[in-house]
C-alpha cells in the first residue's frame, strides 16, 4: 500500500523524466536507421493549403520579384509553374488559387505531373468531397469560398481557376521525359523525394533542378534532410530563408508526431551545423543580377 503511494507520487514523475532523457538519446538514432535501411514506399495523399506559412513568402518574397523581372522586360510569355507529384489536384489548384488572388491578370501556365494514373484522372475532374476539401488544419472558409462552387457535398475548382491547370501522367525519374519539359519558374516537388529510394531520389532532384530557368525557385518539403543540404549545395541552389522555422512546423502537424518511427518522420529542429539548408524547403537558382541590387536576382 506505501509502495504504491510512493510509486504513485514520487516514482511516476522521475520514471517518465527517464524515458524522456532516454528518448532525446534514442530517437535520433532511430530515425537515421529508419532513413538509411527502411524500404521507401509510394503514398497518395495531398491536402489543399498544406503550407501557408510556403505560400506566404511565395506572395511576399518571390512574386515581387518576379512582377518586377517582367516589368524590367527580362521575361515574357506566361509564368510557368510546374507541380511534380500533384497527387489528384489539391497542391496546383491551390497554387492557382494563391496567385489569381495576389497577381490578378498575370497570365500563368500551371503544369501537374504524377506518376499514378489514376490520381491524374482526379484532378483534371478538379471535384472533391467538402469533408477532404477540410481536411487540412490549415483551410479557411475564405479560401474554400474562393477556389470552390459548392453543391451540397462536393466542390468543384471555379472553371476561371481550373482553366489555368493542366495535369498529365509524369516520372520525375525518368530523365527522357523531364528533358523535355520547358524550362520554369516555379517548380513544386513536395513530399515525394523521400518515398524514393535515395539513389533514386538524388538523380530525380537532378532531372528537377534541370528544369529551372535562371532565377528560377523550388520549393522541395518532404526530401531527406541530408540530401537536401548536400544536393542544394552541389547544384549551386541558394536556401530562400523567410519564415523558415513557421514552414518547418507546417510540416510538423502531420509528420511531427513519433517522427523517429519512420524515415518520413520531421525531426525537431536543431538550428546547428547546416540547419538553414537542411531545413529549409525552398531554394533559388542564382538569377539575373546581383541579390538585393536594383537588378534583381536571388533573394
Ligand atoms: C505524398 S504525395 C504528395 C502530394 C503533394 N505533392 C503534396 O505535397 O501534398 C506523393 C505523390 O508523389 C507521386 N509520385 C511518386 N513517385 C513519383 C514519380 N516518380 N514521379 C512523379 N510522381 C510520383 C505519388 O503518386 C503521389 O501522388
Amino acid at each position: 500500500m506505501i509502495n504504491d503511494f510512493v510509486s504513485a507520487t514520487v516514482s511516476t514523475p522521475f520514471v517518465s523524466r527517464m524515458k524522456q532523457y532516454l528518448r532525446g538519446i534514442t530517437d535520433p538514432i532511430r530515425f537515421r536507421l529508419r532513413v538509411h535501411f527502411q524500404p521507401r514506399k509510394n503514398h497518395i495523399y495531398s491536402h489543399f493549403w498544406r503550407f501557408p506559412n510556403q505560400y506566404a513568402v511565395l506572395v511576399e518574397q518571390l512574386l515581387p520579384r518576379l512582377l518586377a523581372e517582367r516589368e524590367r522586360g527580362k521575361a515574357d510569355g506566361p509564368l510557368e509553374i510546374v507541380v511534380f507529384a500533384c497527387c489528384s489536384g489539391e497542391e496546383a489548384y491551390t497554387l492557382a488559387y494563391v496567385m489569381a488572388t495576389h497577381a490578378p491578370g498575370l497570365p500563368i501556365r500551371i503544369r501537374g505531373y504524377d506518376i499514378v494514373p489514376d490520381v491524374i484522372a482526379q484532378a483534371k475532374l478538379g471535384s472533391y468531397p467538402r469533408e477532404h476539401v477540410g481536411s487540412s488544419p490549415f483551410v479557411t472558409p475564405e479560401f474554400v469560398a474562393g477556389l470552390f462552387d459548392s453543391q451540397g457535398e462536393i466542390c468543384t475548382v471555379k472553371p476561371q481557376l481550373a482553366s489555368l491547370v493542366s495535369f498529365e501522367v509524369g516520372d520525375i525519374t525518368d530523365a527522357a521525359f523531364m528533358g523535355q519539359l520547358a524550362q520554369s519558374d516555379l517548380i513544386f516537388a513536395q513530399n515525394v523525394l523521400f518515398h524514393l529510394p535515395r539513389p533514386v531520389a538524388r538523380r530525380a532532384f537532378g532531372n528537377i533542378v534541370g528544369l529551372m530557368r535562371p532565377g528560377a525557385t523550388l520549393f522541395v518539403n518532404g526530401m531527406d534532410a541530408d540530401m537536401r543540404a548536400r544536393l542544394t549545395k552541389h547544384h549551386g541552389l541558394e536556401p530562400v530563408t523567410q519564415r523558415i522555422t513557421e514552414i518547418y512546423e507546417d510540416s510538423r502537424v502531420d509528420r511531427g508526431a513519433r517522427w523517429a518511427d519512420s524515415y518520413w518522420g520531421r525531426e525537431p529542429l536543431e538550428m546547428s551545423g547546416d540547419w538553414m539548408r537542411k531545413y529549409c524547403t525552398i531554394f533559388s537558382k542564382p538569377g539575373f543580377g546581383k541579390p538585393g541590387s536594383s537588378e534583381g536576382g536571388v533573394v
